[in-house]
């Protein structure tokens, strides 16, 4: 063995490590280089043979040669930590074609409480708020639902069980709930609407669901009447469904307005014609509404007969269908996204 031998092997073995690029071609040059049954190491293992003098200088030189091997591969492998730590093959090839983000949109349910206030606020009307669980003082009582009244189940509740002592709360059965919330923190004259989610313990079919969405309307001052609220429906029908639209009311019964209407729009596809989606009448129902009863402006505090005003809500969810004419209401919340991504 000479010294020539270990300074060509160290040239080689440095070039080689240059071309290492990721960790298999790293892994195979440890092996020529510097495993145990490498070229090199057999080498070194020949200086025994070698006579004394032999031995120091070739021997020495061997060893610095290893350690300055070690060190270079240790700093290879560095290199190619700090790099992307891919080699060429699965680096990112910018020029293909991306994938989509996905990104998501409003329910259409959303959509159109959206609308609905948009409408509203430009009357200038503010937008309130209620919980979805509500007391039996604020769904019913404080509405002058009488406690042995058969008006309470016209509105089947689910109940929830009995968990804060003697008062009784349930997840609301309309947003009439939120009127006297409001009527307490508010002194009249006031224009509100109150979009949200109510529930009723129904069997559900093709129109009848458990959850749906109402929206109230409520405006209360010294002589609001009946003609302001026919004249604020038709403002806002007319805006919704971008045409002239009449709305028709017929006497109805509802505990906390009096008197109480029915109120039906003139039906959309045709026109007042009569055709199957109104059952040949011409007019489409849409929902209730009446004068505040005096009752309930004495829940919330205010004198008898000091205010006027007119209440009515609907189903959000009705109006949906209609416009996006869907046939059965349990598409809306079953979260079928082949569903929901239409809109
Ligand atoms: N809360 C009633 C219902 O859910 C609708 C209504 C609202 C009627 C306001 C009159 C006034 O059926």
């Amino acid at each position: 063995m000479t010294l020539e031998q270990l300074q060509t092997i160290k040239q080689a073995a440095l070039e080689a490590l240059a071309q290492a690029k990721d960790e298999a071609t790293f892994r195979a040059w440890e092996n020529t280089y510097l495993g145990r049954k490498s070229e090199f190491n057999t080498l070194l293992r020949g200086v025994k043979e070698l006579s004394p003098e032999e031995r120091k200088v070739v021997g020495s030189t061997g060893n610095a040669i290893k350690q300055e091997l070690i060190q270079a591969a240790e700093a290879a492998q560095s290199r190619m930590a700090s790099s992307t730590g891919q080699s060429a093959a699965d680096a990112i090839d910018v020029t293909l074609p991306g994938t989509g983000t996905g990104a998501g949109h409003l329910h259409p349910i959303t959509q159109i409480e959206h609308e609905i206030e948009d409408i509203f606020t430009s009357m200038g009307f503010g937008v309130a708020d209620g919980p979805e669980v509500e007391s039996e003082w604020y769904n019913f009582d404080a509405l002058n639902f009488p406690l042995d009244h058969p008006a309470r189940d016209m509105q089947d509740a689910f109940w929830l069980a009995d968990m804060w002592g003697k008062k009784k709360y349930l997840p609301r059965t309309h947003t009439s709930s939120v009127q006297v919330r409001y009527m307490e923190r508010h002194k009249p004259p006031f224009r509100i609407i109150i979009p949200g989610r109510i529930f009723r313990n129904e069997a559900t079919d093709a129109s009848h669901e458990h959850t749906f969405h109402q929206f109230e309307c409520l405006v209360v001052g010294d002589d609001v009447s009946v003609a302001n609220f026919k004249s604020v429906a038709e403002t806002f029908f007319t805006a919704f469904f971008k045409r002239e639209t009449v709305v028709r009311l017929r006497p109805s019964f509802f505990p906390f307005t009096e008197p109480s209407f029915e109120f039906d729009v003139n039906c959309l596809l045709c026109d007042g014609r009569g055709c199957p989606v109104c059952k040949n009448t011409g007019w489409l129902e849409i929902g209730g509404a009446g004068m505040v009863h005096q009752h309930v402006f004495e829940a919330a505090g205010y004198k008898r007969n000091q205010y006027q005003g007119f209440a009515w809500g609907f189903g959000l969810t009705r109006l949906a269908m209609m416009k996006y004419k869907i046939s059965d209401i349990r598409l809306l919340m079953s979260g079928d996204l082949r569903f929901i991504r239409q809109f």
